[in-house]
């Protein structure tokens, strides 16, 4: 399996051959949410679209295929700069108080080190926009370099985008493959981690996302979908065939921790097709 350089909550890592055995094989990915791009680094898809709301991230992915020599050399730099908490510290305040948004070179790899250093690879901003997660641990951080390397070659096969899922999806056509992962529907009243960026994902998303998958599959695209194993699921995603399936995820509260839970991956009908019944009922 080929790991990201990067470390982010809801990685697909553990779980990623019981996602290929779901994703068909077709010219291109479209991943509407791709975090630290485990599914993009371990499948074959000649072409991708690749998109995440959280334009650091993007930036990031943006500049390493740019010119992936000058961004590694700059992260390696700063992480001799920053390996502690002072440098750590100070290398936040500079990433808070530059630009925000638009392409920036010294941010997207400030972002990377931050990622690379902070608790337990948590990306959280408070209400301003600022990056607030507290420093790692005190060992030396891993530098990702063949990761890194590995990411940037695979990425000249990428289109790179940073906007809301529902713009992305307009794009997939007859014949390309789309792979969500959106932010979970919590599994239980107190595991409610659904803020990656500054605005929470909600039901209401969840249901914008189910009305624009439903509409991408009709176009002819290949719909898979990750989530929570609730009922919540199964009520917001009606016409997804599910299956369960065993993830070891590690918590974001205790460093180190991990447990085994189910989650589960939907697939779409394709064509899409409803079973009615003769009074007009959904029969699944
Ligand atoms: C579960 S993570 C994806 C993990 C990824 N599959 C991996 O293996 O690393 C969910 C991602 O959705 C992104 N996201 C949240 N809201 C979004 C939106 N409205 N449109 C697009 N991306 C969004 C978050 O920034 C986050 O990176």
């Amino acid at each position: 399996m080929n790991r990201s350089f990067l470390k982010w909550q809801g990685g697909k890592g553990t779980v990623i051959d019981e996602i290929k055995k779901h994703l068909p094989t077709g010219k291109r990915l479209i991943e509407p949410f791709v975090g630290a791009g485990n599914v993009f680094i371990n499948t074959d898809y000649n072409e991708y679209i690749l998109n995440d709301i959280n334009p650091d991230l993007m930036g990031a992915y943006y500049y390493l295929k740019l010119n992936h020599i000058s961004f590694m050399q700059r992260l390696a730099q700063l992480f001799i700069e920053g390996a502690d908490q002072t440098g750590y510290l100070s290398s936040r305040k500079i990433f808070n108080s530059g630009r925000r948004c638009g392409k920036n070179f010294e941010r997207a790899v400030l972002f990377v080190y931050l990622n690379r250093h902070c608790f337990n690879g948590v990306c959280r901003y408070n209400q301003q926009g600022d990056f607030n997660v507290p420093f790692g641990d005190s060992k030396k951080a891993y530098f990702p370099d063949s990761e890194m390397l590995s990411f940037a070659e695979k990425l000249t096969n990428a289109s790179l985008c940073s906007t809301d899922f529902e713009e992305v999806i307009a794009i997939a056509k007859n014949g390309d493959v789309i792979y969500c992962d959106p932010p979970y529907l919590p599994a239980s009243k107190t595991a409610s981690f659904t803020t990656y960026h500054t605005k929470p994902f909600t039901t209401e998303d969840h249901q914008r996302l189910n009305a624009a998958l439903i509409a991408a599959a009709e176009r002819g695209a290949s719909v898979v979908l990750s989530n929570s194993n609730t009922t919540e699921t199964r009520e917001i995603y009606p016409d997804f065939i599910f299956f369960e399936i065993d993830a070891r995820r590690s918590s974001a509260a205790k460093a180190g921790s991990r447990k085994s839970v189910k989650e589960l991956i939907g697939v779409l009908p394709r064509p899409h097709a409803v079973l009615l019944d003769q009074a007009g009922d959904r029969m699944i």
